[in-house]
């Protein structure tokens, strides 16, 4: 199943509640665009390309809902729900990415009527989540490359199929490599305060009969240092023209102890990631939650009463600890700024080729 889909049968989306996993499988459907970015900011749905995909789909159902009779009162309705689900998380590019694409669609003037900007919104909503599976299964294809049989992979937060539409990126890249019949061994970042490693990569991991140990993120350190890593793989919720890499929370650490120990690191992205508005990770916005996610495990305090916190959602890594990035479009190395570039521009040029 998807982690999130259109529903015909109702015209809603539905989405998997990935804050009840790994204890209950609950499906949630949501009927209006605030709601969706809702689930967004409570991360019912969570993970870059996920999130761009549920955002693609809100501004769809705030077009199937409206009843806006004339094309401007339709576009100035999809200009407000825009702006609600862009804000609903900073960091993550794939939000505007997605709304962006769908704006630019609107207001063609080939579509002449509500009904059909309405029609036309929810086929490319459908086609971002369909290309969002095949650039996963793209990414594996390459990624896989870098991992050998009788590997050790170390890995953050989730990037698996919950955190897209379907596979995953970097988790989808230790799928690829299992299915390839190497035998790998992963071990899991728990990934704190969310615990979306503990939640949910070990979920996904075990329904796939995968090798792997749950570590806690203070001991990802000693593992690569005593020389148990053979490749860092994560994933990115927004990475720089530069090749800086915005990720979840931990990731910069992990990068300057992978390289501190010659060990490998490699973020998982698709060029719908990849931000070449921004020149360098220092301008991407960086989330800040709750403090309650720090100062509570679930419901449970684990602070003194009182206690303040912060909680930044992402940290920036720069470039420098960034070994290649893969893409759909292969494996990016240094430099940079130039090659990122290419990707991006070569994954634009075939989506244009196949439509
Ligand atoms: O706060 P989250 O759970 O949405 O953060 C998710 C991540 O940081 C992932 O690594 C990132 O979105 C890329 S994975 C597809």
């Amino acid at each position: 199943m998807r982690t999130l889909f259109w529903d015909e049968t109702n015209s809603r989306v539905k989405m998997i509640d990935q804050r009840q996993l790994p204890w209950a499988f609950e499906l949630l459907e949501f009927d209006d665009y605030a709601q969706v970015a809702w689930a967004i900011r409570a991360m019912v749905v969570r993970g870059a390309p996920a999130i761009g995909a549920a955002a693609a789909f809100g501004l769809a159902l705030a077009a199937q809902r409206s009843t806006a009779t004339t094309r401007a009162v339709l576009l100035q309705e999809l200009k407000e729900a825009a702006a609600t689900l862009i804000a609903a998380r900073p960091t993550a590019v794939n939000l505007t990415w997605a709304i962006e694409r769908l704006l630019r669609l609107a207001n063609q003037q080939t579509l002449a009527t509500p009904q059909a900007i309405r029609q036309a919104l929810l086929q490319e909503a459908q086609r971002i989540a369909d290309e969002d599976v095949a650039i996963n299964r793209q990414m594996a294809y390459h990624g896989a490359t870098l991992i050998s049989d009788g590997d050790t992979i170390l890995h953050h937060c989730n990037t698996g199929a919950l955190a897209t539409v379907d596979w995953g990126t970097a988790l989808g890249v230790i799928f690829a490599a299992h299915e390839q019949g190497k035998r790998v061994h992963v071990l899991v970042d728990e990934t704190r305060p969310r615990l979306q490693g503990a939640r949910l990569t070990a979920w996904e991991l075990q329904q796939r009969g995968i090798s792997f140990d749950l570590i806690a993120d203070n001991a990802a350190g000693h593992f690569m240092r005593t020389g148990q890593v053979q490749i860092v793989l994560v994933g990115s919720d927004r990475t720089a023209a530069n090749g800086d890499v915005a990720n979840k929370i931990g990731t910069y650490k992990l990068a300057v102890v992978a390289k501190e120990n010659g060990v490998p690191f490699y973020p998982v992205v698709p060029t719908s990631t990849i931000d070449l508005n921004l020149a360098h990770g220092d301008l991407i916005p960086i989330e800040e939650r709750d403090a309650n996610e720090v100062l509570r495990v679930g419901e449970q305090p684990i602070a003194p009463a009182g206690t303040t916190a912060r909680n930044p959602a992402f940290d920036v890594t720069p470039h420098r600890y960034v070994t290649g990035i893969v893409t759909e479009e292969g494996i990016v190395y240094p430099p940079f700024a130039r090659n990122l570039r290419r990707a991006v521009e070569s994954a634009r040029e075939r989506i244009r080729d196949e439509r």
